[in-house]
């Protein structure tokens, strides 16, 4: 696909187009991709409390972003964690809950990952807030199962890790949901009732016959901290599972970049620089490794250079998270130019990322152009 830039619907402007289509809250389309906003069309938008939209922008379209999965395999995928976690709600003692689809669309999920393993994580949040337990397991698949690449794991391995990362939150569907969606901070009491979620999930699980014991580890373990500062059995780096090791580096890189109905997603960078901060608490190499897959910036971020440059990111190479590729705009002067042109961090040494631009800033100083190219 060409890049795109996540526009929040309060900065949206009539005539800008739709990248992806607009699903509303049972998966019925809204508005597809193409279309040329309206004024009424932001309105019922914003009426129905959609925060952001994909819009094109002709000066990307040139830009190609790969996905590490198919959007139809990822909906597969979101479609089947779903139909799951609603069975397991009201399964009977020792009854079947993992079918031969559910091991099908990972082993899918593990085939495509490995065929796409040199791409940067790049793509910008695609899921529905609504639906946020499903779409954050597939994520957390879907970047286990990258980060995992490097690991040189046989394919069945891959397989139990991305099994237990997809259902990693399964125990969460019996904890209250005014809980989970709650704004601002627990209570000790409700934070103490969220703490019993991996052991629901690895009950339910751990009793599955289609389900390895290694996966059901990701399950009880994925809040664990190499530090013991984890829960619920404060376990230290060595008794912690290496897939749990890893799970839980995606699960908290997912959630603090993740838009809930409360706040916004964090940037990218910033979710970084949070887990970066708090080193102790995972497993180094595996970080490192996790952050070689990562673009702090990725490909449509709009950033400011340290000779004042303004321009948006193009390309990310795997390994040089830093050095990205800028299609600059404006210079310093807040000059634009006519003709944008490429510039290749990695050749200019003396240059840097000063900061990304915030979206209201991006409207202000690099707006989308609409279909009438410069009109605004
Ligand atoms: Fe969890």
């Amino acid at each position: 696909m060409s890049a795109v830039r996540k526009i929040p619907v309060s900065l949206l402007r009539p005539g800008m187009v739709l990248y992806r289509p607009v699903y509303g809250p049972d998966g019925q389309l809204w508005l597809n991709s193409g279309v040329e906003l309206k004024s009424k069309y932001i309105n019922s938008l914003w009426r129905a409390g959609i925060s952001f939209v994909f819009i094109s922008d002709p000066f990307l379209a040139d830009v190609v972003v790969r996905d590490l999965v198919s959007e139809e395999t990822r909906r597969h995928a979101v479609k089947a964690v779903k139909e799951t976690l609603q069975s397991a709600k009201l399964l009977k003692r020792n009854s079947l809950l993992l079918d031969k689809r559910f091991s099908s669309i990972v082993e899918k999920l593990v085939r495509e990952v490995l065929a796409s393993k040199d791409v940067m994580i790049n793509l910008a949040d695609i899921r529905d807030v609504d639906d946020y337990t499903f779409f954050h397991s597939v994520n957390v698949c879907v970047l286990s199962l990258l980060n995992a690449t490097d690991l040189d794991l046989s394919q069945a391995r891959m397989e139990e890790l991305g099994a237990g990362a997809l259902l990693h939150d399964l125990g969460k569907i019996w904890i209250s949901e005014v809980t989970l969606k709650k704004k601002g901070s627990l209570t000790p009491e409700e934070y103490h009732e969220v703490k019993k979620h991996p052991a629901f999930g690895f009950e339910i699980l751990n009793s599955q016959a289609k389900f390895s014991p290694n996966s059901a580890k990701v399950v009880m373990q994925h809040h664990e901290r190499c530090d013991g500062s984890g829960y619920p059995h404060n376990l230290e780096k060595d008794d912690i599972h290496s897939y749990a090791r890893l799970v839980m580096i995606v699960d908290v890189y997912d959630a603090l970049t993740s838009e809930r109905p409360y706040r916004l997603g964090m940037k990218p960078h910033q979710a970084i620089k949070i887990i970066t901060d708090c080193t102790e608490s995972y497993d180094h190499s595996l970080l490192t490794s996790f952050l070689k897959h990562i673009a702090p910036y990725p490909i449509g971020t709009p950033l400011r250079l340290s000779n004042g440059y303004l321009g948006i990111v193009i390309e990310n190479r795997k390994g040089m998270p830093l050095r990205p590729v800028i299609r600059i705009f404006k210079n310093g002067d807040g000059f634009f130019y006519q003709e944008p042109f490429d510039l290749d961090l990695l050749d200019k040494s003396n240059l840097q990322i000063v900061d990304a631009l915030s979206d209201a800033e991006s409207e202000q100083e690099l707006p989308v152009m609409t279909k009438h190219k410069g009109s605004d």
